[in-house]
């Protein structure tokens, strides 16, 4: 498939414990079973997804870096990295893809320090607060920018 027709989903650090971590915010889904979804949205949009979990600032970096040329679109969940990382931030608008910021939680409904994203600049748009839903409206945003 063309690269114009593939979409990087990228998950931030501490995402690979959805399911189990903090559920009252973050739902009882696993990451697995987002990923499923995800998938299955992206066959119904004919779209191709690559779906990545990193808890490492630089591996996320590296991965945006190199999305350059292989992919149309980025959905990223950036997680806690969203409120500190210029070098995410950086990265993002070195290779100037469209990118579309997604939460699972409503990140201005919680503590100060959420309220702020760093790449929020660096992105077309946000989505929060859907639960998985943000990742499936990130995804169906992401395919208008193809
Ligand atoms: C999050 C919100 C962030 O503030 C938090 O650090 C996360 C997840 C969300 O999806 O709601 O890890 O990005």
């Amino acid at each position: 498939m063309a690269k114009k027709k593939r979409i990087l989903v990228l998950h931030g650090p501490n995402l690979n414990l959805l399911g189990r971590r903090q559920p009252e915010i973050y739902g009882r889904l696993t990451l697995e079973q987002i990923n499923r979804k995800i998938r299955a949205l992206a066959r119904e949009l004919g779209v191709e997804v690559e779906i990545r979990q990193s808890n490492n600032e630089g591996e996320l970096v590296g991965w945006i870096q190199e999305s350059s040329g292989r992919f149309g679109a980025i959905v990223i969940n950036a997680a806690a990295y969203t409120h500190s990382s210029v070098a995410l931030r950086d990265a993002l608008v070195a290779v100037g893809l469209p990118a579309v910021e997604v939460h699972i939680s409503n990140i201005y409904k919680r503590e100060d320090f959420r309220k702020r994203s760093l790449i929020a600049e660096a992105v077309v748009g946000q989505i929060a607060g859907f639960g998985v839903h943000s990742y499936l409206l990130g995804l169906r945003a992401a395919v208008e920018y193809l």
